[in-house]
């Protein structure tokens, strides 16, 4: 295993010239600068090449540059690049009627074509209003939704977001997520923390902040993403389903992240045994076209002609890319997120999590897994110095990651990605746990 000296002077270079031209606002973590990318594995444009376990944060689906996407798109290209979404084309119409099949509710499903996933969360935001002719929302703590001044009212996962941008869209009030590693609020005894977060909503939001009368929607991640891939407690979606029932709130499920087919189900809502009323989704869907739907329930999707539309929804580039992509996810990379992803959990656990005890908890659905980083495991507090220095170590040594929570390391390779694969990416992750430890230790000394 060879260590790097990055960046290389091609890399160099070309964020010198960056930096120049390139707003200062992303958040570039280290100096990876593209060059080419087939399947998991990609190149610098010094030569270097890097097994990318963040995969475009969680969007390549496919891998990089998959034949058959790459044919979709040039085939589509060749016909036309765009048309608008003031007429009808073949693609348009037959991803919608996909999105339909897969769709995890028994209803019939109606969609709306976006660029982005902010873009999908701002189209569920006023459709909610449309349709419920109600004004508030409900979301979550540590919630990622977008950096729109829509969606950036639900995005409550780090101050950066929101420092120097208020006023935000009103209306919208933050509950605890049901985090099960790091419970806020007291459960009852024999009580599962999803219900505990589900009672608080009731008893004390619907009764002091928002009447529900005029609560539209709730808004949440089935498995947090940027906030530190959090699973939610079992009892948590049933309850919360229970509860928008009762009093007719809509439950809008965002899938930006954990959708098509990354936990080994089309939609990770589906793992808790609940239908959404609406679905948010983009990123995975069409392995790097920059392409994202709002698809809800028919009945719910009534807004009058011109209430919501855009220039590019429906662009048929991104349309037969997500074409492509559902098709090869739904014939074998769905499968093999099931099982590598198992696989990838437990060889982490085998490997990692009995040998550091800087690991606090190995979590994740598929291949949407989080490795938590912790002082030590009693107190749970947050090494963010460690996993930072785990993350700048991997990349010098092969391996591109992506931080998100506090202290949690995201998995998210595509979804083609093989055991030989994880096991490389396992060995770098060893070596560098050791490393990062030693480092920040010496620093603590
Ligand atoms: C769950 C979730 N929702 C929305 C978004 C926003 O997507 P985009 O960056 O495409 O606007 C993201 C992006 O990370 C996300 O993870």
């Amino acid at each position: 295993m060879k260590t790097f000296n990055l960046p290389g002077p091609k890399a160099r270079s070309l964020i010198e010239r960056d930096n120049k031209v390139i707003s200062p606002s992303y958040p570039r973590g280290y100096p990876f600068a593209m060059e080419r990318g087939r399947g998991v594995e990609v190149w610098d444009v010094d030569g270097n090449r890097f097994l990318d376990f963040a995969a475009g944060i969680a969007v390549v689906t496919t891998g990089h540059s998959h034949p058959k996407v790459v044919q979709a798109i040039q085939e589509q290209a060749e016909k036309f690049i765009h048309i608008s979404s003031d007429f009808y084309h073949e693609k348009w119409v037959e991803l919608a009627e996909t999105i339909n099949r897969i769709a995890p509710f028994s209803e019939e499903a109606v969609s709306f074509m976006t660029n982005s996933g902010t873009e999908s969360v701002e189209a569920a935001i006023k459709l909610a209003r449309s349709h419920t002719e109600r004004t508030q929302f409900i979301g979550f703590l540590g919630g990622f939704h977008g950096r729109t001044m829509g969606s950036i009212a639900f995005t409550a996962s780090k101050k950066v977001y929101r420092h120097g941008f208020f006023p935000l869209m009103s209306g919208v009030v933050h509950v605890p997520y049901p985090d099960p590693y790091r419970q806020i609020l007291e459960s009852l005894p024999q009580e599962d923390y999803g219900d505990t977060v589900v009672r608080y909503i009731e008893e004390q939001i619907l009764t002091k902040i928002i009447p529900p009368d005029d609560l539209a929607g709730i808004l949440v991640e089935p498995i947090q993403g940027e906030g530190g891939y959090i699973v939610p407690s079992s009892g948590f979606f049933p309850a919360l389903r229970r509860l928008c029932d009762k009093y007719g709130i809509l439950l809008i499920a965002d899938e930006v992240q954990s959708g098509i087919g990354r936990t080994g189900k089309w939609w990770a809502i589906e793992h808790f045994g609940v239908e959404p009323d609406i679905v948010c989704t983009a990123k995975g869907i069409a392995s790097g076209m920059p392409l994202g739907v709002m698809f809800a329930r028919k009945r719910i999707m009534d807004w009058e002609k011109g209430a919501h539309g855009n220039t590019y929804g429906g662009n048929p580039i991104a349309c037969a890319a997500a074409l492509a992509t559902i098709s090869l996810v739904e014939n074998e990379y769905m499968q093999n997120a099931t099982e590598v992803g198992r696989y990838t959990k437990e060889m982490a656990e085998e490997i990692l999590f009995n040998k550091y005890s800087s690991i606090g908890e190995i979590r994740g659905q598929g291949l949407m897994i989080g490795i938590e980083f912790v002082e030590d495991r009693v107190t749970k507090k947050p090494a963010e110095q460690l996993r930072d220095a785990i993350i700048e170590n991997a990349f010098q040594q092969g391996l591109i990651l992506l931080g998100c929570g506090k202290s949690t390391i995201r998995l998210a390779p595509p979804l083609c990605v093989t055991r030989e694969e994880v096991d490389e990416a396992l060995e770098i992750l060893d070596k560098v746990i050791m490393i990062g430890e030693g480092e920040v230790n010496t620093i603590a000394a």
